[in-house]
């Protein structure tokens, strides 16, 4: 078994974040996104992936390398376009061989891993496997339609009126049949060569396609309400470690990383602070992740995710928000009391408090 990652697309949904940063990057308490999927291969027992990269490829190389953190052996493969999901499946020919695969979708988020849905597939062995899960929107998705057994008869990428509210997450298990499948795709009315598509294809040849439903899962975490609700989730997980000055006040569980420095604060977890962080004279809240090389002085944060280097002084109360590399907060005259923003890497903004 092995597998390929997806990790190219330009991230609009999340901008102004990725004008400068892969969206696959963006941190989740502190790690990014695509390290949990990553985790979750080398978890499934997979060690050979490849990782499809478009434009910030010298960035993903940067922050994954040989793949040897993970445990994992990573060959990185080139799309020179993002010409859909089937088309990183045609490009990913000569590395898969006639080997089974895991397609893992970089920017999705799936608590619980996939080791279960890779064990079921290994002994069942259908042709391919899909996991599903309810959304409120499916029109956003690739959807699923199931026969009264629950057996997937039919699949549609983004519906205008979708037959149910199943869609389609962002982890696919194949045999080398999809390959002739995506051979004879055209491009869909977006220009992409659709794996929704394909995975239709093998339902029509009478090949058999096993489904899972699942919970607890997001859809590219390119929007800041769900990056925020993913951090949440992560931090309900964490174990204290660390150490705060004794003018500081710990409650819950907090994360305090090695080089940072905590005085005159309180900070209620569930919460991370980042190496070489300074925290002074703050109130950090539950469900925040401050990541490496930040300040926060005389400032009030909470349910927020802070990239590093950025810079919080003398600001209120900041809920909801999250914060690019390098950017500045400070306050100016009159003040509304609650802040809600979207920052991008290296803004400076001024705001009443
Ligand atoms: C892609 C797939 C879609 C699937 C989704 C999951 O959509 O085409 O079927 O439901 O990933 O994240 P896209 O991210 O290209 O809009």
């Amino acid at each position: 078994m092995k597998a390929i990652v997806l990790a190219g697309g330009s991230g609009t949904r999340l901008r102004p974040i990725t004008h400068t940063q892969a969206k696959q990057l963006v941190p989740v308490a502190n790690k990014p996104v695509l390290f949990y999927g990553l985790e979750a291969i080398a978890q499934a027992g997979v060690r050979e992936v490849g990782i499809i990269v478009g434009d910030t490829q010298a960035e993903i190389e940067a922050a994954v390398g040989d793949g040897s953190a993970f445990g994992i052996d990573v060959t990185y493969l080139r799309q020179e376009a993002p010409l859909g999901l089937a088309h990183a499946v045609l490009i990913a020919r000569d590395f898969l061989g006639d080997d089974d695969f895991v397609m893992y979708l970089g920017d999705n988020f799936i608590v619980g891993g996939i080791d279960d849905i890779v064990a079921t597939f290994t002994a069942q062995r259908p042709d391919a496997q899909i996991m599903l899960t309810k959304v409120p929107d499916p029109r956003q998705f690739g959807v699923a339609e199931l026969d009264t057994d629950g057996r997937v008869v039919r699949l549609e990428e983004k519906p205008k009126e979708p037959k149910s509210d199943l869609a389609l997450v962002g982890v696919y298990l194949f045999t080398k049949a999809v390959h002739e499948a995506v051979a004879r795709l055209e491009p869909s009315w977006r220009g992409e060569l659709e794996i929704t598509e394909a995975i239709q294809w093998l339902l029509d040849a009478g090949l058999r396609v096993d489904s899972t439903v699942i919970s607890g899962y997001w859809k590219d975490t390119g929007n800041v309400s769900d990056m925020l609700e993913v951090n949440r989730l992560v931090l309900e997980s964490i174990e204290s470690r660390g150490h705060v000055d004794e003018s500081s006040e710990i409650i819950g569980r907090v994360v305090v990383e090695d080089g940072a420095m905590i005085t005159g604060s309180r900070i209620v977890g569930p919460a991370i602070i980042g190496a070489g962080s300074v925290i002074r004279d703050s109130y950090i809240g539950p469900f925040t992740s401050i990541a490496d090389d930040c300040h926060v002085i005389g400032s009030e944060i909470e349910y927020s995710i802070v990239l590093r280097e950025a810079s919080i002084v003398g600001v209120g109360r900041i809920e909801a928000s999250l914060i690019g590399r390098g950017v500045e907060v400070t306050p100016a005259a009159h003040a509304p009391r609650a802040h809600r923003l979207v920052l991008g890497d290296h803004s400076k903004v001024q705001i009443s408090s």
